[in-house]
Parts: structure tokens; C-alpha cells; sequence
């Protein structure tokens, strides 16, 4: 289990955050293009009466996925029911959650990549037709009977759109992509974070902080208790971004939001593989790491820093990379990259 400060994945600690989660798209901090849209789909829907169509939510951990599909079931006045893919063990556990919805509920299904076949194809008829093909008897007995289901929407949530089967992919109306925060948005969500667990902050600590959160709510609001106990030993009245700055330089969160991993891998592709491409396999054996880890977790976010780069031949660090790191980058390697 990760259990990294800088883990986007929830933690077993993190039940206090559900207090901090937005109720409305109007207190939806950053995501500005997958809300507006939202907002308009919302809003024909009430007005029209009818479900709103099937909502895809794709984007990296801890960015606020679930949050955003309790938001629309909450703007939609309707239930919320939630699971996962990897819940539904069964395709009957599933027809029993589809056929327990009341109209125009809101079934979660998070991780929605991870759905088994079989449970993946009842949806199929579920979210086209709002019925299910349910097999009664086995063998040349048994027959098929459709079974009707209330109109519902169904927001489905993947860390990676690519991994989902075409046929369910393309039973989504709305596919709406969750971006990495912007700094600014960060602050904002950060200082309202203070606001509600009562820690007096400065607008200095709050930017500190948010430089530092890897683009991610789930980890700004962590920081952010962790940096008040380090301004509560010290007893300091607000958090500072001096205090930020030594709280996070103790938990080993770097200036750019990267944790002893990061450098680990960085460092690896810096001097292990002297600046050459490597392979996702080769990289996560010599940095001990499972591969599925350094492409889901570690990957993603370097990239968007611009720190590393996928080229035909691996990835390599970038000059920027090379930058933080504090190492001198070597001209000489940039040519040969894209040679095949
Ligand atoms: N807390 C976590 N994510 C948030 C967001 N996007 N807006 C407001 N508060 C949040």
C-alpha cells in the first residue's frame, strides 16, 4: 500500500477530507472546462426532465473525480449510489444494484477500467436501452428475458480512458478529461481548506504549499495538516511559508513537489542509464518499483512538469529535468534520441 505523503491514491488516514469536499459546482474549485460543460448538460437535463446522458470522468488520482459525480447527483437532486470496477465481482451484483436505482438516479462507478467482461456487457444494454438480458436456466433451456430498469445516469472514472473497452467508451454521451490544478487553483483550494479546519494561514504558506502538491487537491489538503503541526510545535500563530518551506523540506517534499521516488527515478535515468532512453520495464526493475506505479503515479507527473519525455526509443530526462536535479545536461546525448 502506498502510503507516501505525496501518495495520490487515497490513504486510509484521508477520511477527514470528505468534510472538505465541495457540495456544489459552484464551490468546485479549477477543472474551468469540464465544469462549464458540466453545468450546461446539468441544466438541460432538469430542464428536459429526463437522466442526464452517461458521464465519463478520466484523469489522473486524486483530482477529484468522485467529488465532481457526487456534485452532479447533488445539482441533479437525485440519489448517489457509488461503487467500483473491481467491486462487482458478478455480473448479478451488478443487476442488483441497477435494478434497486429510482429514475434518474446516479450509479458511480469508480475505476470503471477494471469491470470483468461479463459484468462490462450487462452494462451495455443498461445505459443504451435502460433494460437488462438476464439468462434464466442453464443449457438448451435457457432463455433470455429483458428485465426494464429506471433511466439513470451512469459516471464511470478512470485513471486511464485508453484502458476502457471501446463498446462501453462509446456508450458515454460525456467524456470530460480532469486536468492537473493549476498553482492559483490550488491556492484557492488550499486556503479554503485552512478556512474550514480552522488553520490560520498566510496567502505565502498557502502558495508554497500548492507549488508543492503535484498538481493534486488530495495532496495539498495532507500537506496542509502536516504543515500546521509543524507551525503548532513551533507555536506559531499562521502558517508562514517559511514554515511551509521547513515542514516540507522535513517530509522530503521537494520544491517541485517531488518526493525521495521521483529523485530516485530521475536519478536512475540521469546516471544508471546515463541520460539514454529506457524502457518503462528496465526502469521500474532497476528502481525496485512495480511498472504499473512509475506509469500511473510517478509518470504522469513528470511528464507534466516537463521533466521527462516519452520518445520512440524510452524516456529520457529533459533539460529541465536535468535542472532540478542539480546535474550539468549532457549535450551530447540530445542528438542521438530519435535515431531508430
Ligand atoms: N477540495 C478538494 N478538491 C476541491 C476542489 N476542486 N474545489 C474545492 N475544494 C476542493
Amino acid at each position: 500500500m502506498d502510503e507516501r505523503i505525496i501518495a495520490t491514491t487515497e490513504l486510509a488516514t484521508d477520511d477527514w477530507q470528505y468534510s472538505l469536499r465541495p457540495r456544489r459546482l459552484s464551490e468546485y474549485i479549477g477543472q474551468d472546462k469540464a465544469k462549464a460543460n458540466l453545468a450546461v448538460f446539468v441544466q438541460a437535463a432538469l430542464k428536459r426532465r429526463e437522466a442526464l446522458d452517461h458521464v465519463l470522468l478520466y484523469g489522473p488520482p486524486g483530482l477529484g473525480k468522485t467529488t465532481l459525480a457526487a456534485i452532479i447527483s447533488n445539482e441533479l437532486g437525485v440519489n448517489f449510489r457509488q461503487t467500483s470496477g473491481p467491486a462487482i465481482e458478478r455480473a448479478g451484483d451488478l443487476a442488483a444494484i441497477l435494478t434497486n436505482l429510482q429514475d434518474r438516479d446516479v450509479l458511480f462507478i469508480d475505476e470503471i477500467h477494471r469491470l470483468s467482461r461479463q459484468v462490462e456487457e450487462i452494462l451495455y444494454s443498461a445505459m443504451e436501452d435502460f433494460a437488462l438480458d438476464i439468462i434464466i436456466g442453464k443449457g438448451p433451456r435457457a432463455r433470455s428475458i429483458r428485465v426494464d430498469i429506471a433511466p439513470f445516469t451512469l459516471i464511470g472514472a478512470t485513471t486511464k480512458a485508453g484502458a476502457l473497452s471501446p463498446p462501453l467508451r462509446d456508450r458515454f454521451g460525456v467524456i470530460s478529461r480532469l486536468e492537473y490544478y493549476s498553482v492559483d487553483a490550488l491556492i484557492e483550494i488550499i486556503t479554503r481548506a485552512a478556512q474550514i479546519l480552522k488553520i490560520p494561514i498566510e496567502p505565502n504558506g498557502a502558495a508554497e504549499i500548492a507549488r508543492r502538491s503535484r498538481g493534486t487537491p488530495r495532496i495539498a489538503n495532507r500537506l496542509l495538516k502536516r504543515v500546521r503541526d509543524f507551525a503548532q510545535v513551533e507555536s506559531s500563530a499562521t502558517v508562514t511559508d517559511d514554515i511551509a518551506d521547513r515542514a516540507l523540506v522535513a517530509l522530503e517534499v521537494d520544491r517541485a513537489g517531488l518526493d525521495h521516488t521521483d529523485r530516485r527515478l530521475l536519478d536512475a535515468m540521469i546516471h544508471k542509464f546515463g541520460g539514454r532512453p529506457v524502457g518503462l520495464d528496465t526502469l521500474a526493475a532497476s528502481i525496485s518499483e512495480p511498472r504499473e506505479t512509475i506509469e500511473d503515479i510517478y509518470e504522469p507527473y513528470l511528464l507534466q512538469l516537463g521533466f521527462i519525455m516519452r520518445t520512440p526509443r524510452g524516456r529520457v530526462v529533459t533539460e529541465a529535468g536535468y535542472r532540478h536535479m542539480g546535474v550539468a545536461y549532457p549535450k551530447t546525448v540530445a542528438p542521438n534520441l530519435f535515431e531508430d
